[in-house]
């Protein structure tokens, strides 16, 4: 059994994916590190000196690398169910929960963080119109949780519960 946390860039995948793994003993992955990790390199780096292209096909490579693997919480990027048959894969690897946040709350928690898709200064429209877009894609996982009012271990209690765990 894996858990797949899916959803935009600062929606909690990682904090609430670790939080999780913590509670049910699994192991955390998540795919950006493990980018980094393969190639010796930051994913900004990667970004800037490759180009996105370059990084989904990384990103394609990593997803297609955990078939196989079980008892795993796993954090994806932010943008990757946007590209190849990335889904798909995934949910054939695990059980697929979107962290639907509100883009106030996404907009808070990215502040002070870089990501090369939104830079250094967030530009709110930008990142209204690229969730906008992603937002039908991430509704195709197996379970939505809206994260808002809720803390982390609610959030965890609800995942819990939704999955019958
Ligand atoms: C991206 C999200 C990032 C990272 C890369 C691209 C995206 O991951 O994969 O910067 O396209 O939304 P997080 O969702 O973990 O921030």
């Amino acid at each position: 059994m894996n858990i797949v946390l899916l959803g935009f860039m600062g929606s909690g995948k990682t904090t609430i994916g670790k939080a999780f793994a913590q509670r049910k003993k699994l192991k955390f992955i998540d795919t950006d590190d493990v980018i980094e990790k393969q190639n010796n390199l930051l994913i900004k780096d990667i970004f800037s000196s490759y180009g996105e292209a370059h990084f989904r096909l990384l990103e394609k490579q990593v997803i297609d690398q955990l078939v196989g693997l079980d008892n795993c919480v796993i954090a994806i990027g932010g943008g990757a169910v946007m590209y190849y048959d990335n889904l798909d894969a995934l949910k054939r690897i695990g059980t697929t929960v979107f962290l639907d946040a509100p883009l106030q709350k996404i907009i808070m928690n990215l502040k002070g963080k870089f990501r090369p898709l939104v830079g250094h200064t967030i530009d709110e429209d930008k990142m209204r119109e690229l969730l906008e877009y992603r937002y039908p894609t991430y509704r195709k996982a197996d379970l939505v949780i809206h994260t808002d009012n809720l803390d982390i271990q609610q959030i965890v209690d609800e995942i819990t519960a939704k999955l019958g765990l």
